[in-house]
């Protein structure tokens, strides 16, 4: 999270902007008052916004505009100029608009006006009078954000087996792990919204099973809830590996909020970390626990981490930059068994560790899908509308394998903006609309200062085509198949990866 500079900069933007020095497509950083404000132009249109992302403050003025949109460099959220609407997640709330007055040749910013939702044509039918979502976080909340934005007027019932209501997931492995983000930033919304949107939100409330057939959900604790339209958004749950020791007081997995106050709780007094995995969780949680200064060993199985996903000339780089932070890697190596203060390695090693992170990949939780007899397929098998094959139920998230058309495969991921554009789209059919899901995945991870942005989607590939130089910190990594870019990589080249992105849409398998 950034904070916004205290003096805007820029021209005075009320004073009048010449029309000349405003290119269509082009953006200006300016200032109203003490706030500062995006001019942008599309054709004749010229817009006035605020100048920082509702998300994390990015600075939209070194974004990508998309026609009457403009996309932030950060997390990729895209907002429409127009209304100020966040058309697409990270960001869910609006960003300030101000009217423009063109006159003489110059562009006026004059009031602030209020956001307003996108006015979307009424879908057919009746709306259903009880929406039941499973699940609290990315897709479940997004989802009911979203049925409100839409003015949905039905009930909307949400279910979670978390303590905690719906949080900033991807926060827990890097801010707010490292201390740098007070509790209060992690809720996605305070209790009132709740409240104040008629979401009956019920935590530590699981959901055993689902019967189609009656249109009901039943509780852990017996109780039923009606449904018209279900939305399963149950997430994933880490993988605990099966060592002896592996359930001892100081082995802990991330997932929940709870388990980040856990490691933060025995970070206050550990003093040596062995983190399990050198995944984007198991890397970022390293880079978490040496900015509390303790000191951290990774071991895992591959030569390199991420190389499965990123290649490895990131692979490389990702590990240097850990080994400058002080990560001692202990590669091709796994450990065979965990006792109090020891991590014992295959190798025949031993690891000092009183505190112990497993972050070895999660599990999608099918268990209630597969329960209520929906098609299953490594995750719950839906359509290109996020629909399973039962009457009223629909899937996203972490659990959903869908048609994506870019790649032209059914795939599922785990990605945050992923799941929360999920939540969205499933939430726009559950009222009658007709909107297939054809994002083009996006994922973002946070390593020291060091942001890798992710756009596409590439499981495998025969070429990688680096523009640019990846241990300077300046690259836009191509992963190509027969020619064609399933999906790049980057780091400090957002505008870049937000062409790139635009590029990917527009493509089809
Ligand atoms: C620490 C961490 C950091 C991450 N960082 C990033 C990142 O930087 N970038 C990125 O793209 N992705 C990141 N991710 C991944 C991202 O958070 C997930 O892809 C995303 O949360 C998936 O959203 P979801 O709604 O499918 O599941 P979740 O957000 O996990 O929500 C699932 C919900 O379902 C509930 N639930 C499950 N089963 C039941 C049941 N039977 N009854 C009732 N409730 C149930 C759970 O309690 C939870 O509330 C991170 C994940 C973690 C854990
Ligand atoms: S700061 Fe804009 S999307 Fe995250």
């Amino acid at each position: 999270m950034a904070e916004e500079p205290s003096k805007p900069t820029g021209p005075d933007l009320s004073q009048g902007v010449a029309l000349g020095d405003l290119a269509d497509g082009g953006m200006l950083l300016g200032h109203v008052g003490d706030d500062a404000v995006l001019l942008a132009r599309h054709g004749s249109d010229v817009f006035a916004v605020s100048a920082f992302c509702s998300h994390y403050h990015g600075p939209l003025a070194e974004g990508l505009l998309v026609g009457d949109t403009v996309r932030c460099p950060w997390h990729h959220a895209c907002f429409s100029l127009r209304t100020g609407e966040p058309v697409h997640p990270p960001a869910l709330s609006p960003i300030d608009c101000w009217t423009v007055e063109q006159r003489n040749g110059k562009a006026f910013v004059k009031d602030k006006s209020a956001a307003k939702p996108i006015a979307r044509a009424k879908p057919s039918g009746t709306a259903p009078d009880k929406i039941v979502i499973v699940g609290g976080g990315a897709a479940g909340f997004a989802a009911a954000e979203m049925l409100r934005r839409q003015d949905y007027k039905g009930g909307i019932v949400m279910l979670s087996d978390d303590e905690a209501g719906p949080v900033d997931r991807p926060n827990l492995s890097k801010d707010y792990l490292a201390g740098n983000a007070p509790e209060e930033w992690i809720p996605l919304r305070g209790d009132d919204y709740y409240k104040e949107n008629g979401i009956d939100l019920r935590l530590k409330a699981s959901v055993g099973s689902i019967d189609p057939k009656a249109r009901e959900v039943t509780l852990g604790n017996g109780s039923k809830v009606p449904y018209d339209r279900l939305l399963l958004a149950t997430g994933a749950e880490p993988v605990r590996l099966q060592l002896p020791g592996a359930d001892l007081p100081h082995v802990h997995t991330l997932r929940s909020l709870a388990d980040s106050t856990a490691i933060v709780e025995r970070a206050k007094t550990a003093k040596r970390a062995v983190v399990i995995g050198a995944s984007f969780i198991g890397l970022e949680v390293a880079a978490s626990l040496r900015a509390r200064q303790i000191e951290v060993h990774v071991v895992a199985p591959e030569k390199r981490p991420m190389e499965r996903i990123l290649g490895p000339g990131m692979g490389d780089f990702v590990r240097a930059l850990h080994e400058e932070h002080g990560v001692i890697f202990h590669l091709e190596n796994s450990p065979v068994a965990l006792e109090a203060g020891q991590v014992k390695l295959k190798n025949g090693g031993v690891l000092e560790a009183d505190l112990v992170v497993m972050g070895v990949g999660v599990r999608p939780r099918i268990a209630l899908a597969e329960k209520a007899g929906l098609k299953i397929d490594r995750g719950v098998v839906a359509d290109a509308w996020l629909q399973t094959g039962a009457p009223g139920i629909f899937a996203a998230g972490d659990i959903v394998r869908w048609p994506d058309p870019h790649t032209g495969q059914a795939i599922r991921v785990e990605h945050w903006v992923v799941a929360e554009r999920q939540g969205q789209t499933a939430a726009l059919n559950m009222l009658g609309h007709r909107e297939a899901f054809d994002a083009v995945p996006f994922f973002w991870s946070q390593h020291y200062d060091v942001p890798i942005n992710y756009v596409g989607h590439a499981e495998k590939w025969d070429e990688i085509a680096v523009d640019g130089d990846i241990a300077g910190r300046d690259c836009l990594v191509r992963y190509r198949l027969g020619g064609r870019t399933l999906a790049v990589a980057s780091i400090y080249r957002d505008v870049a990866s937000l062409q790139a992105e635009v590029a990917m849409e527009k493509e089809r398998a």
